[in-house]
């Protein structure tokens, strides 16, 4: 079976988020398990294509309403990935030095315009055309109404929800930039009084998953908006939790760190790691060391961080090192914190954040939404011991050490006196002879998507028959 992911991110194409590490490990996963899976996503200005070489396999314009672009179908050269990478290129529009910016919609209508008319021409065409997001979201309905897709009408669809926060929504006055279908079709498109990617993708899409069970139950409930529509569509949604690639996050040979160790060199490996993190960020490498990594955004909880922080600080000896970016707001309070016992990287650097998953002790993760969340999944790869907050993958993925079988810890939500003394609850258990013995335990346990690939092969199948 050919399975065509279609996305704006991609490890290690170009990431943002959660987004691109599914995208960039899924397919490699599916391999495994039979299937032929491919990625489209936008020829970005990155790092990424400017030291690698694409060859055009594909070479047209698209009509945007009544402008024309140029555009090629670009597909990276060698296969170093494990799948078959294309970019769509459109030079006016997607090679751009960033994923995301407040202009989207013509850019990635464009790349999902783009991507059908090339798909349109394949003498072999996908089995499945498996979208991400809403930025993918109206491919489902192009394939179903607009007149020109008629002939991929029959291929379902498949839409991953890694977050319904954002849905792209934009007015109706510019539906016509959407190529042309039915009018009566219109509401299919809409969702009160706007066009709205996700929805449209909701409605449209063969199958609609989203990363983890408890987000799906969340999402019925609190969805910016979209909770009777999920409501309604509930017999063809369902939950499959993401996994993590087993060999990009993998403390025996991660090149990135100081010191590479299994589950029995986990004591000194970490230590390595630790020292360097601590030399590095001018922290006492005999406090336990709480991180974060992620964006500075309310989602996650960071508003609170700065008043977290500096509770947290008066109260137990530990140190703190954040890395990420976000609201200014929140970095501004977060640069006023004297950098004793504490420091931060403003910013993303892949790099730094394996060695802090392989040096700390503790990840903090209080998110008041969080459809699935891989950090968790990677701290514990790396024997750190994930705090985190009881919210969709979260809750799916973390047992409180207080419970049988528990190896983490789990506050029941987001305030200040909750993570503060989740934090103190966890700088205790750094003394307690159990937590050496947990360290093992957790890098035992297997998020890969080893177990989690087989549920989307069912599910194509399902959408075959
Ligand atoms: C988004 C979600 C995150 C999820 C990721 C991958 O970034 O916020 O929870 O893990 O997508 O699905």
């Amino acid at each position: 079976m050919k399975i065509l992911h279609i996305s704006a991110e991609c490890f290690p194409i170009a990431k943002v988020g959660g987004l691109a590490d599914v995208v960039g490990a899924l397919p490699k996963y599916q391999k495994n398990l039979g299937l032929t899976s491919s990625v489209v996503m936008p020829y970005y200005n990155n790092t990424f294509t400017q030291s690698n070489t694409f060859e055009t396999v594909y070479n047209h314009y698209i009509a945007l309403g009544h402008e024309y672009y140029h555009f090629k179908v670009l597909k990276l050269s060698n296969n170093q990935l494990g799948f078959d990478l294309f970019c769509i290129d459109i030079p006016d529009l997607l090679y751009t030095d960033f994923v995301y910016s407040n202009e989207d919609t013509k850019r990635f209508l464009a790349f999902q315009i783009a991507t059908l008319d090339w798909v349109l021409k394949l003498t072999v065409k996908p089995d499945i055309m498996h979208v991400h997001d809403h930025h993918t979201g109206l491919i489902p309905f192009m394939m179903s109404y607009s007149f020109k897709y008629a002939t991929l009408k029959n291929i379902p669809t498949v839409l991953t929800i890694h977050n319904a926060q954002y849905q792209g929504w934009f007015p109706h006055a510019h539906g016509g930039l959407i190529p042309p279908f039915n009018y009566e079709n219109t509401g299919l498109l809409d969702w009160d009084g706007s066009i709205n990617s996700l929805a449209a993708a909701i409605k449209c899409a063969w199958s609609v998953t989203t990363v983890s069970p408890t987000y799906m139950e969340e999402l019925k409930l609190k969805a910016n908006g979209l909770e009777a529509l999920l409501h309604h569509e509930s017999k063809k949604c369902k939950g499959i939790l993401n996994g993590i690639d087993w060999n990009v996050w993998n403390p025996e040979t991660d090149e990135r760190l100081l010191k590479n160790y299994s589950k029995t060199t986990v004591i000194s490996g970490k230590k390595a790691n630790k020292k360097w993190l601590c030399k590095e960020f001018n922290l006492d490498v005999e406090k336990p060391l709480f991180i974060f990594i992620g964006r500075l955004v309310g989602e996650k909880g960071a508003d609170l961080f700065p008043k977290i922080f500096k509770k947290a600080l008066t109260e137990n000896k530990i140190s703190i090192l954040l890395l990420g970016s976000g609201h200014t707001e929140t970095e501004t309070e977060l640069a006023a914190i004297p950098k004793e016992n504490f420091n931060t990287f403003i910013g993303y650097d892949e790099k730094l954040a394996h060695i802090m998953y392989a040096g700390a002790d503790f990840l903090l993760m209080p998110s008041r939404v969080e459809p699935c969340g891989l950090n968790q999944m990677y701290s514990l790869r790396y024997g750190t011991v994930p705090i985190v907050n009881a919210i969709g993958g979260l809750k799916d993925t973390i047992i409180d050490i207080e419970k049988t079988a528990g190896f983490g810890i789990v506050h029941d939500g987001v305030t200040l006196g909750k993570v503060t003394s989740a934090i103190t609850k966890a700088t205790n258990y750094y003394y307690e002879k159990e937590f050496k013995k947990n360290l093992k335990k957790i890098m035992s346990i297997d998020y890969s998507w080893n177990n989690s690939a087989a549920a989307y092969v069912h599910l194509y199948e399902s959408l075959k028959h």
